[in-house]
């Protein structure tokens, strides 16, 4: 019964009427009601709040500036409609996430509707076409961080994979080692899963950073025990873009690490677990020559689908962990759980362009950002860049000075980005990342993050930019601390009362 409504449904399409099943007799039904409403030219994806944008400044539509006489972007998107984009608000928030990429969504199709085997059914053809799909994804994703195949498993995202990592690895090893070491400035996901560790009995260095939100080799060396099982620091800092020292992390356990366990007569070296969410695609990662164990990958975050990720887990030496979720045993028995090959696949054809464009989005994604920057930097005073400058130049973050965090992004509306405040339940928090910078709560509260990605278009760039000098320039024009600090009164030695 439900095959012959499936049938039906598929082939409708187009068709006046069908035949289904219904309490067991075959009825005609109309093919109108069976339309699907897939976003189309025709049906224009509408905002709950309609902004208005220039029409010169729309989103999605590809840069028209050329690097390395290619582009690829323009052409890409020739084919997808304008309509669903257009007087939408800019997108500057792309550590937040990415747009699936036209041609990642072309190659997830077949697998929602004819391809829908199991890709653990082993005794027929839907089954093994779908493992076929799987593995070959599972290729494109190693390829991209200089893995092999089999070391991948894939996750439902960086989140479960940072999870996966410090907790199984922890409790695997929890006889004879107790000791975790991170930085102040992991994603929530790490620093909540070593608190959820510190709970269970295991003890966590938190390396602090330093102003430009590096860590010191020296504090990491200095943290090092024999008994440390884990080090988990992150490539690219999602907040502020800082690119941390992996090669220089991964040779430092493989020496001192495991001298320390030597002499501590335990085997093993502690494992280097690095979170890779914002910098696989983006910088070159290649786990042999950094010395990686295991890495958080996110599909999301380099134009492929939500809800999907991987984790690489070295093979050689082996590394051991417990699993967190326990079922048919699936992903060498790490993750069970039946695979989703839509998404599986979104996310391997994601990373087989992010492999082959990496170095044209990095060059597209630096000269807006550098354009961004100077064209602030040159008309408004008062701007900290935060984050040391050698970072990732898609993650740009600024602290616009005496102006408050809340009304800036009030008055950008048309313009989607992420500010230094987190909303806790009861008030504006500002973010834990900034504050480890050193920076005070005010130069927190009036940071912006401008998230630039592969579809971002240098007349986004300037719009964005001419929008936030006139909107700084008047919110301190209305600012009695402005006029404070342009009488030249030094605000630090006021004595504010009540
Ligand atoms: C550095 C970092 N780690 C982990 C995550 C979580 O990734 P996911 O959304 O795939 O769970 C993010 C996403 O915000 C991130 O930026």
């Amino acid at each position: 019964m439900g095959r012959i409504a499936l049938r039906a449904g598929r082939s409708n399409i187009g068709n006046p009427s069908k035949m289904v099943m219904q309490n067991s007799k075959i009825v005609a039904i109309n093919s109108v009601n069976q339309q699907r409403n897939y976003a189309s030219p025709s049906q224009v994806n509408q905002m709950a709040t309609p902004v208005d944008v220039k029409p010169e400044a729309r989103a999605g539509r590809g840069s028209m500036q050329k690097v390395g006489g290619k582009d690829a972007v323009a052409d890409i998107l020739e084919s997808v409609p304008r309509g669903s984009t257009a007087n939408r608000p800019i997108y500057l928030d792309a550590q937040s996430t990415t747009p699936v990429d036209p041609r990642v969504l072309d190659a997830m199709m077949p697998f929602f509707t004819n391809q829908y085997g199991n890709p653990h059914s082993r005794t027929h053809a839907y089954g093994w076409e779908s493992e076929a799909a799987v593995e070959e994804a599972r290729e494109h994703v190693a390829k991209l961080i200089g893995a092999d195949a089999k070391e991948i498993i894939f996750t439902s995202g960086a989140t479960e994979s940072n999870n996966m990592s410090l907790k199984g690895v922890a409790r695997f090893y929890k006889q004879k080692k107790k000791h975790i070491i991170t930085t102040q400035t992991e994603h929530k996901c790490v620093l909540d899963s070593a608190r959820k560790l510190q709970d269970e009995g295991f003890e966590v260095t938190y390396l602090p950073v330093q102003t430009n939100g590096l860590i010191r080799m020296e504090d990491l060396e200095a943290a090092l025990r024999p008994d440390t099982s884990v080090v988990s620091i992150m490539a690219v800092n999602n907040e502020i873009g800082v690119v941390q020292p992996i090669a220089e992390i991964g040779h430092l356990l493989k020496t001192k690490g495991a001298q320390l366990a030597k002499e501590g007569g335990l085997s093993g070296k502690p494992l280097f677990h690095t979170d890779g969410a914002q910098a696989a695609g983006k910088i070159e990662l290649d786990v042999d020559k950094m010395g990686i164990d295991l890495m958080s990958l996110s599909s999301h975050k380099i134009y492929g689908p939500k809800g999907i990720g991987a984790c690489y887990v070295r093979r050689r030496p082996r590394v051991r962990m417990d699993p967190i979720i326990s079922g048919g045993g699936q992903e060498r028995g790490l993750r069970s759980g039946t695979l989703a090959p839509p998404l599986v696949v979104g996310f391997g054809e994601a990373a087989r362009l992010a492999y082959q464009e990496r170095e044209y989005d990095y060059q597209h994604v630096s000269a807006l950002a550098q354009r961004l920057r100077d064209r602030i930097l040159a008309e408004i005073e008062c701007v900290l860049v935060n984050g040391d400058p050698t970072g990732y130049p898609g993650c740009t973050n600024l602290s616009f000075q005496y102006v408050e965090g809340e009304s800036l992004l009030m008055a950008l509306k048309d313009i989607c980005l992420s500010s230094g405040s987190a909303c806790t339940s009861a008030s504006l928090e500002p973010s834990y990342v900034l504050r480890a910078l050193g920076l005070d709560d005010e130069n927190a509260h009036s940071s912006l993050r401008f998230g630039i990605g592969r579809f971002t278009t240098e007349e986004e760039i300037d719009y964005v930019s001419e929008k936030i000098i006139k909107v700084v320039t008047r919110l301190r024009e209305l600012s009695p601390l402005w006029e404070m600090v342009q009488d030249g009164i030094d605000l630090k030695t006021i004595e504010w009362s009540g």
